[in-house]
């Protein structure tokens, strides 16, 4: 994979970028969170001070059917200009009808076209040599894309000379160095709320050498190892489709499940509370977070590991009584001396809510697609721009 400081000239040249700015967009189209728009910016920033002539920027933006007047660009060409204080242009097509003559573009969201997520690989080609023809170069910055096979990701990078842009250079040296060669002790914890997490961890069972598990998925697993997890949120369907997967979980020694749990007498902040060892959760109680000796077995862990990896919340941490979990493991993560990643959308909120995200070696802006390199799954961005 190219880096931006492998392209020979950047001068005066025309670089097609595919950004991921899938921000949430209010009724009038306003952005609601420009986040993902803000992780670009180094990127783009990059290439204008390299002197690029044009700087022809393409997204996505949520899973329209067709063209839908909620999900143009047109607010997001808008908040990009506020950010970078310079004019940015924006066209209602994919550059057809000729592209605007300010430096910096924004296409219309890719996901109008039929051609970006065709199923036919023909059609996806056509589409990308069409996009290609806008430029002399393609940079790919939209890591939290990188799992999906569409033209703007896979068929732009075969007529063009393709680069990673500074989010996909970061986040994936940094994930690949822990799958390849991770230094041990190599920790991961994994929560959340569904067992889709259990590939992930199967495959980490072969590289991890403790793998710390909180949120409902431990709930969930603890319930089929026999506890009664009273009123607890567990994915009894998700564990079943998982089956064979579970057999391999429990019967490995790698796997920590917690000894003690905070329950509540309903899901809310005020609600009456008790911590209680794992056998002895109370009919109609919910567990909500695990207790204070499992935060010590697994802080334990943390301290003297070399890599940690964590994807998802390991109790309801909006809800300050039902935190501490979530909480410690960030604590111990940032006072540690590992390699720390942090994956999945909600682990990263919690960690930036913390104040710890700039203590992490890297919080990955994409949670689908960090989640899916850990499972060792197809990366197609990844393998075009490796082509
Ligand atoms: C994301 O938000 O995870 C990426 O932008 C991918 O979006 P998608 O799941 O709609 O393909």
């Amino acid at each position: 994979m190219k880096a931006l400081n492998d392209i020979p000239v950047i001068k005066g040249k025309r670089v097609l970028v595919r950004v991921d700015f899938n921000v949430p967009l209010n009724e009038s189209g306003e952005v609601k969170n420009d986040k993902r728009i803000r992780i670009a910016l180094p990127t783009i920033q990059y290439l204008l001070d390299q002197g690029v002539g044009r700087l022809i920027l393409m997204t996505h933006v949520g899973r329209p059917k067709g063209p839908d007047p909620l999900l143009k660009t047109d607010k997001i060409a808008r908040r990009l200009s506020d950010l970078l204080r310079r004019p940015v242009g924006k066209t209602d097509d994919w550059g057809e009808r000729g592209l605007p003559e300010e430096t910096i573009i924004l296409l219309e969201n890719l996901r109008f076209h039929p051609g970006e997520k065709s199923k036919d690989p023909v059609e996806r080609d056509a589409f990308g040599k069409q996009l290609a023809s806008l430029a002399d170069l393609y940079v790919d910055d939209a890591f939290s894309n990188l799992h999906r096979d569409h033209a703007s990701m896979t068929s732009v990078p075969k007529f063009l000379p393709g680069y990673a842009g500074l989010t996909v250079e970061k986040e994936v040296s940094n994930i690949q160095k822990v799958l390849e060669r991770p230094e041990h002790p190599f920790v991961a914890v994994m929560g959340g709320l569904k067992a889709d997490k259990l590939a992930a961890i199967s495959f980490l069972l072969e590289k991890a050498d403790h793998i710390l598990i909180g949120g409902a998925l431990a709930f969930s697993l603890l319930k089929i190892e026999g506890y009664s997890m009273g009123a607890s949120k567990v994915d009894d369907e998700g564990m079943e489709e998982m089956g064979e997967l579970v057999k391999k979980i429990q019967k490995n020694p790698r796997i920590h499940l917690p000894v003690d749990t905070v329950i509540a007498d309903r899901f809310a902040e005020d609600a009456k509370t008790e911590t209680v060892s794992i056998d002895q959760v109370k009919e109609g109680w919910m567990a909500l977070d695990i207790g204070p000796k499992t935060i010590q077995n697994y802080v334990n862990f943390l301290t003297r590991a070399k890599t940690i990896i964590w994807f998802g919340p390991i109790g309801v941490f909006e809800m300050e009584p039902f935190s501490q979990g979530t909480k410690a493991i960030g604590k111990a993560m940032t006072e540690s001396h590992a390699l720390t990643i942090v994956g999945g959308g909600d682990s990263a909120s919690a960690v930036e809510s913390m104040g710890y995200g700039e203590k992490m070696t890297l919080v990955s802006t994409g949670g689908g697609a960090s989640l899916k390199m850990i499972e060792g799954a197809a990366m197609p961005g990844l393998k075009a721009l490796s082509a």
